[in-house]
């Protein structure tokens, strides 16, 4: 598969590390499914989509390629090829997503799909409050969102493991969705063992193909990028 060229239409930076591209064109996509962008002559790095119509990247800035991404004006192109990987399954009329750091992103996306018929409640975690991002894209498509901070400088004081344990404990889920870093993720997934709860963890790993030929993806057998990057934990897993 060939990367496509598309144009940026719209540039937003809801933090100061992280900004959300929006390009003219539309990808269609299944939440929890991801692009490679290249940049030519820099490399090719995987993104979820936060939007597939029109295409919506958010993309922190943490290493040469994020920052190159961000230089980008509107009207500069890049290039994408996807999408690739199994997404979210829609399943369950209450649903808990918990997002840490950029993994706020594809649970936007899931968001907007018609997902807790009856009921979703997103908990999103930042070490700070001006790291917080699409609470309100969240809130938009339905959500109820609590926000967690380490510094307690916003919302709850802590991590969103803590208020997600809390919550599944109280209340009723039918469905955890979950991404961000490694450990939240462990935390995640001995969750919805220990309680019994189906939950889909979006996970990550260094990519290169993108359509399992490289291997370089592998993780306990598994090839993050045909496999998942979302797969099911808890109950019967
Ligand atoms: C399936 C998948 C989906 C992804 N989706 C997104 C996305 O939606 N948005 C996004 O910004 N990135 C996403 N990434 C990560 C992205 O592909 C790059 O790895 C990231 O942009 C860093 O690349 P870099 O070359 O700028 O920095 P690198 O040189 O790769 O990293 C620089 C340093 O930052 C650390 N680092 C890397 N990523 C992070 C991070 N997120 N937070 C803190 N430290 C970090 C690295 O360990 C390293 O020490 C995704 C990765 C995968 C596998
Ligand atoms: S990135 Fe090549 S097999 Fe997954």
């Amino acid at each position: 598969m060939l990367p496509r060229p598309m144009t940026i239409a719209r540039i937003d930076q809801p933090t100061r590390k992280v900004k959300a591209l929006t390009l003219h064109g539309r990808l269609p996509a299944q939440p929890g499914q991801f692009v490679m962008v290249w940049m030519p002559g820099l490399n090719e790095k995987p993104f979820s989509l936060v939007d597939d119509d029109p295409v919506t990247l958010a993309v922190a800035s943490v290493g040469p390629f994020s920052a190159r991404l961000h230089e980008l004006e509107v009207g500069d192109r890049l290039w994408l090829r996807g999408p690739f990987g199994h997404g979210f399954d829609i399943v369950g009329e209450y649903a808990l997503l918990v997002g840490g750091g950029y993994g706020v992103a594809p649970l936007a996306f899931l968001a907007s799909r018609t997902i807790g018929a009856r009921r979703k409640v997103a908990v999103i975690g930042a070490a700070t409050g001006d790291e917080l991002f699409f609470e309100h894209r969240l809130a938009g498509a339905g959500c109820e969102v609590v926000l967690v901070t380490e510094d307690c400088s916003a919302g709850e004081g802590g991590v969103c493991t803590d208020v997600a344990e809390r919550l599944l404990q109280d209340e009723t889920f039918d469905v955890v969705y979950g991404c961000g870093p490694e450990g939240m993720l462990e935390t995640l997934e001995q969750l919805c063992s220990e309680l019994g709860i189906p939950g889909q963890l979006s996970k990550e790993a260094y990519m290169r193909c993108a359509m399992g030929i490289c291997g370089s993806c592998e993780r306990d057998g598994l090839l993050i990028c045909r496999d998942g990057p979302v797969f099911p934990v808890g109950p019967g897993t």
